[in-house]
């Protein structure tokens, strides 16, 4: 019966992805909203949105309605995730009516931005809406034995915010989230390179050159990368050659805030669950994790064993498509 149906939904800052239960990963696209401003309509969302980032003439402007993964723009989030159910809907061969959804809310977001994302859900014609906290819905992602009495670290490195978590019986024992991530990446490659090289790069290139020419601090083999931008001095394009070693340098500053909020984390760990953590380590998620090298470098850092989700990008949607019976459990166990 398609009211049955169970979807999961991760609104993040980056990326939005729409799991189904049964029938799997139906939309994976950028939390991104071309909008006209003239006519003061949604001209395109997701990939073909992002596409037109720094591309686009002056009347349309590209919008992320979700920033530090709460939501800035509500009525554009509205549009966008309606876009989103009708297009995963078509992908999934059905109409998805009335279904039971599942999202995932960050821990730093507020019962009022809480209450929004439920709404704009509701809105669209979900039956019932339960709502999740990130960390724990990448636990179930990952497979972690979230309902035990067994303490599990998550840390999430997402577009807007990295977040460290430390989970166990179905709940968040102690977090802590800054609200920077891949974005502040991008960024601070952008003024690397505009430091650097008096040259302007736009964001979607700075995003490329973490993904191939990023790394975190150990020693690596140096990789290069030719990346063209706009000479500051002469306003004309020029290439330059970028390496990994550059890039460490530029990433520096927030892998050491990273870094600094597992640590103050780990440190606030009741002492009954200090044990599982030593034996069970950490586990990397979201799309930062992927960033060359980190996994190597928390584990030099931290003396607790690093381990990467199977897959980073995903294991949110998936925890959160897959929490309902948790939820339901949980919720009995409350009353
Ligand atoms: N290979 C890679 N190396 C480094 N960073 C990557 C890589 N692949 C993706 N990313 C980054 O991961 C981030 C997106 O991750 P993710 O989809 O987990 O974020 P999100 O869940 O949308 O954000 P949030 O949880 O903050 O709301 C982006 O900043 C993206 O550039
Ligand atoms: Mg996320």
């Amino acid at each position: 019966m398609l009211s049955n149906e169970e979807i999961g939904i991760d609104l993040g800052t980056a990326n939005i992805l729409i799991y189904s239960k049964s029938k799997g990963m139906l939309l994976n696209e950028p939390s991104v909203v071309a909008y006209n401003t003239d006519t003061k309509s949604v001209i395109a969302v997701g990939e073909e949105a992002k596409k037109m980032v720094g591309k686009t003439p002056k009347n349309v402007i590209p919008v992320r309605p979700l920033r530090d993964g709460v939501i800035a723009d509500f009525d554009m989030t509205s549009q966008m995730l309606k876009e989103f159910l009708k297009k995963a809907g078509k992908s999934s061969g059905m109409s998805i009516r009335k279904p039971t959804v599942v999202v995932c809310t960050p821990s730093g977001s507020t019962s009022v931005e809480r209450r929004a994302i439920e709404n704009a859900v509701k809105n669209y014609g979900a039956k019932q809406v339960h709502l999740i906290e990130e960390p724990i819905a990448a636990a179930i992602g990952a497979d972690l034995p979230v309902d035990e009495p067994l303490a599990n670290v998550i840390v999430d490195i997402g577009g807007g915010t990295s977040e460290v978590a430390i989970i166990s019986f179905g709940g968040v024992v102690s977090s802590n989230s800054i609200r920077s991530g891949g974005d502040v990446m991008d960024e601070e490659i952008m003024n690397y390179v505009r430091k650097q090289y008096n040259m302007l790069i736009g964001i979607r290139t700075a995003e490329l050159i973490k993904m191939e020419v990023g790394q975190a601090p150990v020693e690596h083999e140096e990789r290069t990368m030719e990346v063209r931008g706009r000479d500051m001095v002469t306003g004309l394009p020029k290439p330059i050659q970028l390496t990994s070693t550059e890039i460490q340098g530029a990433l520096k500053e927030i892998l050491a805030q990273i870094l600094e909020t597992i640590r103050t984390t780990l440190e606030s760990c009741p002492p009954e669950l200090s044990g599982d953590i030593v034996d069970r380590g950490i586990i990397l998620t979201g799309g930062g994790a992927l960033l060359n090298g980190l996994q190597d470098w928390l584990s030099s850092e931290i003396v607790v064993p690093v381990h990467m989700a199977p897959n980073p990008l995903e294991s949110v949607a998936v925890g959160t498509g897959r929490s309902l019976k948790m939820i339901k459990k949980l919720q009995k166990a409350n009353k």
